[in-house]
């Protein structure tokens, strides 16, 4: 228990290094709430609950990427994963084979997952917009917010005990950031873990990154590490 006062403590504390005047509500939700929201059902029911989702998300015409992506990708893996990873947005080589982490940047984290002793069917991995933004541009605001209601769905579906968040759009968007505050580089925000509705965050850098910056690797281990301890 005092332990978990102090984590808290070391998150608040952090909030306001980063210069929030009011603690996001995401955030404030897993302080009142104080459990976990476990999941009780059962694989089959979880399976049904998320397909229905995945089927809203598939006709979704909520913001303009529904006008150009190919189609849009849904979340995959087990529904009743203890670990979850969410990216940022589908690329093209999401958008042509309608699943996550498929080209380059998937193949890294398909091996950050591998070393990190699960198998990808066993870990669920989705993305904080659900379709690919033209020219590869980072999704808007305004799309990651309409998009926010189905990965809020996602997670409350899987239930995962430890979500990693890859980059800065999924990580600001757990941690309730806006504005100006989005300026923040994810390298100052890694390192510490935050709570989205009571469950664990660990935000690391994204595989695209990764890929261009391999020195800073040693980093998203340690992050993997941090999670894998909180997974025990
Ligand atoms: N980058 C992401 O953020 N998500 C993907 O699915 C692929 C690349």
């Amino acid at each position: 228990m005092g332990r978990e006062i102090e984590n808290i403590l070391d998150i608040l504390n952090f909030y306001k290094v980063l210069g929030f005047k009011e603690l996001p509500e995401v955030f404030l939700s897993s302080l009142l709430k104080g459990e976990k929201t476990q999941n009780t059902h059962s694989k089959d029911k979880l399976d049904k609950t998320l397909t229905a989702l995945n089927e809203e998300i598939r006709i979704c015409k909520k913001c303009i990427l529904s006008k150009e992506r190919t189609q849009a990708v849904c979340g995959e893996g087990n529904a009743n994963a203890k670990l979850m990873f969410i990216g940022e947005a589908p690329g093209v080589d999401e958008d042509r084979q309608g699943r996550p982490f498929v080209g380059e940047a998937g193949n890294l984290l398909t091996s950050l997952i591998e070393k990190m002793g699960f198998k990808r069917q066993e870990v669920y991995i989705t993305n904080t917009v659900k379709c690919h933004p033209p020219g590869n541009r980072d999704p808007l605001e305004e799309e990651v917010s309409l998009c926010f209601d189905y990965l809020k769905r996602e997670i409350e579906i899987i239930s995962p005990k430890v979500i990693i968040t890859l980059g800065k759009v999924a990580t600001y968007t757990l941690m309730g950031m806006k504005g100006k505050i989005k300026d923040i580089a994810i390298s100052k925000i890694r390192g510490n873990v935050f709570l989205y509705k009571n469950i664990p965050v660990i935000p690391t850098f994204h595989p695209a990154y990764l890929l261009r910056n391999r020195k800073d690797k040693w980093l998203t281990w340690e992050d993997a590490q941090e999670a894998l301890r909180r997974l025990k």
